[in-house]
């Protein structure tokens, strides 16, 4: 694996499958009590220029599990908020700590922070991706499922940083993609060009959200405004009416047809509270699996970071 998790772009299906099967024998040992065979002193340090519930928690809870200790950052009250470089922070942060983790607004920031850290960097949100998210979404979606190969995965709703995440982890993971998304709300280019000329797997992008349901055996939304856009609300509301997950969209996927949903959500908007609370299991499955997935990422970056320049 690359020293860092930036986006799902960078790594293949066989690293992650390697972190879902990571995932879950770290699962199967906590739940059965067990500690984990992990050095006890390291540290993450998290940065963060967003608001988080379940990426804060489930990454500070998952390095105690580890033996380790996990840094709040904020970037308000840090020294990056009074403009320190990200390449000096970076280089600073690597002779403290084991591995950082970053939530902000644009990706190129995360990338720079990378480039110039010695430990690795895990992406815990941008505008562009949310890796850590969907490696937890596919881990649940095997849980239930026992497979990947060949079901149908689908996306409503706005094509964000979810949704890119999503579409390039399905497809690697050999389930089929279909997106429905209104026009000027589509998932990023980059993603696009990366889901078009996929061969291992099926891709399909529509306005219609009945032609991306048909057939599903999951069902993905998010908030149809994401950090950062609450000045666009109103606007968004009218794009994205017709969107919403409601039974008459869940009546067209298969019988057993999953629903995830990486939360915080707007039950009412994006999805109805009936649906949400049939699926409810599931999207706290996924929730929790936030936790299992990430020390199973952190575990893997860690044991193999040789670059580190404290240690
Ligand atoms: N799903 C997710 O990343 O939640 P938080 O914003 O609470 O971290
Ligand atoms: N798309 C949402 C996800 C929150 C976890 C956002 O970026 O705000």
């Amino acid at each position: 694996m690359k020293k860092d998790l930036l986006k799902l772009l960078d790594v293949s299906g066989e690293e992650i499958k390697l972190i879902l099967d990571t995932a879950d024998e770290l699962k199967a040992e906590w739940k059965a009590g067990k500690k984990h065979d992990f050095p006890k002193d390291k540290t993450l340090v998290m940065i963060f220029a967003k608001n988080s519930t379940r990426t804060r928690v489930s990454f500070e809870v998952g390095m105690t599990h580890l033996g380790g200790h996990a840094i709040f950052l904020s970037n308000a009250d840090s020294q990056l908020g009074r403009g320190e470089p990200i390449a000096d922070t970076a280089r600073v942060l690597s002779r403290y700590c084991d591995c950082i983790m970053i939530r902000t607004f644009d990706q190129e920031d995360v990338e720079e922070l990378a480039k110039y850290s010695t430990v690795p960097v895990i992406n815990g949100l941008t505008d562009f991706s949310h890796p850590c998210q969907i490696l937890a979404d596919i881990m649940t979606i095997r849980e239930h499922k026992g497979k990947l190969e060949g079901l149908k995965a689908c996306w409503i709703g706005d094509g964000n940083n979810v949704a890119n995440s999503m579409i390039v982890g399905c497809l690697k993971c050999g389930m089929d993609v279909s997106v429905a998304c209104p026009e000027g709300y589509r998932p990023d280019k980059q993603v696009l060009d990366f889901a078009n000329s996929f061969t291992g797997a099926k891709f399909e992008l529509t306005d219609d959200p009945k032609v991306a349901a048909k057939g599903a055996d999951v069902i993905f939304t998010d908030v149809w405004t994401s950090m950062g856009q609450e000045g666009e609300t109103e606007k968004r509301m009218k794009a994205f009416a017709g969107y919403l997950i409601d039974d008459s969209i869940m009546a067209l996927a298969n019988p057993g047809c999953m629903v995830q949903h990486c939360l915080p959500a707007h039950k009412g908007e994006e999805i109805t509270e009936k649906v949400f609370e049939e699926h409810a299991q599931e999207i706290f499955d996924e929730a929790e699996n936030r936790l299992h997935a990430q020390k199973a990422l952190m575990y893997l970056l860690m044991k193999q970071n040789t670059g580190a320049v404290a240690k």
